[in-house]
């Protein structure tokens, strides 16, 4: 198997491309990718700082890695969640990764750890508010990555969601007709409004095995177990059946997740409905003031119901 471009020896195959590539030239196409879904969806200009959320997963720091090399100003921020010897694992790569490359880039790694915020890890959290812990997590992380964008003024904030979890999350809103959340499914959202950060996807033209292979070849280290806490989840569930299909018809998932966007786009005049909606329905939260629907958002919510409540 030889390159496409260059013509020496692959490493790497890509079916739904019909293509193979050597190192050299699968790295300038992984950049491209990642450029051309800045360009097509607006996320940033040169000139913007971006605050990368890392996980010490392959995804984020691949994404940060990609975005100093294309010449952005990123900078990144874990968020330690407290689960045990997963959480020490994942912070130990992500402070490991930075301090190369706030060597070779101007780039510095922000951290917040939640149980020295809140007093207790998520797991303690979720027990003491009675919700499943992926879903007190995933409440934890949004508002943790909002606050800090917004706190130090970054102009957007990126995550390193790939084509794998996008065309997931996709079949999970449609199997269950969520269209509240279909509306909010983009690579690219405004910040509606004051107080809300942008949030952008670069990752989502790549597929998973695509980043992971880019992570490997660039010698990234990155913690390769999944959190423990979502064995068994939806999400990986839909992944595999959606594998499935990809090697049945390579193309599938972004032939699925792609045409999705297009047809959104043409429906809706996406980020100004957007905006106007959420102006009319947002205001400052009482306790932290970033913006909710309710008198008090449902991190204050959930932070109060813990420091009341009791595990079960
Ligand atoms: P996940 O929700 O675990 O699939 O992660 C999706 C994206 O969220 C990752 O690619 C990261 O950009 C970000 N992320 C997940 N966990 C963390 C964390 N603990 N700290 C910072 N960013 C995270
Ligand atoms: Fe949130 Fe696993 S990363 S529960
Ligand atoms: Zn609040």
């Amino acid at each position: 198997m030889n390159c496409k471009k260059c013509h020496t020896k692959a490493v790497i195959g890509l079916p739904r491309h019909n293509a193979a590539f050597c190192k050299v030239c699968f790295n300038a196409f992984v950049r491209e990718q990642v450029a051309r879904a800045i360009k097509g969806e607006r996320m940033f200009a040169p000139q913007d700082r971006i605050l990368v959320a890392v996980s010490g997963g392959k995804d984020s720091l691949a994404l940060w890695d990609i975005l100093l090399k294309l010449g952005y100003k990123a900078d990144a921020l874990y968020v330690d969640l407290g689960i045990g010897g997963y959480s020490a694992t994942s912070r130990k790569k992500a402070v490991q990764f930075a301090e190369t490359v706030g060597a070779s880039h101007q780039a510095t790694l922000l951290t917040h750890t939640v149980q020295e915020e809140e007093g207790a890890g998520i797991r303690e959290l979720a027990m003491l508010i009675h919700r499943p812990t992926c879903s007190a997590c995933g409440t934890i992380k949004r508002y943790q990555f909002n606050r800090a964008a917004i706190a130090h003024h970054y102009d957007v904030m990126a995550t390193g969601h790939n084509l794998d979890d996008e065309a997931a999350r996709l079949l999970g809103n449609v199997l269950h007709w969520q269209e509240e959340y279909l509306d909010k499914q983009s690579p690219s959202l405004p910040a509606s409004v004051e107080g809300f950060a942008k949030k952008v996807k670069p990752l989502y033209r790549l597929s998973e095995r695509e980043v992971a292979a880019y992570a490997v070849l660039n010698r990234i280290d990155y913690i390769v177990e999944e959190c423990p806490m979502a064995k068994g989840s939806k999400m990986l569930l839909y992944k595999e059946v959606l594998n499935r299909l990809e090697t049945e018809s390579p193309g599938t998932k972004q032939a699925f997740y792609c045409g999705f966007l297009e047809k959104q786009a043409k429906a809706q005049p996406a980020a100004a409905s957007m905006a106007e909606k959420d102006q009319a329905s947002l205001r400052p939260c009482s306790t932290c003031g970033q913006p909710t629907t309710a008198e008090t958002c449902s991190y204050c919510k959930m932070m109060a119901r813990a420091k009341t409540g009791s595990p079960r």
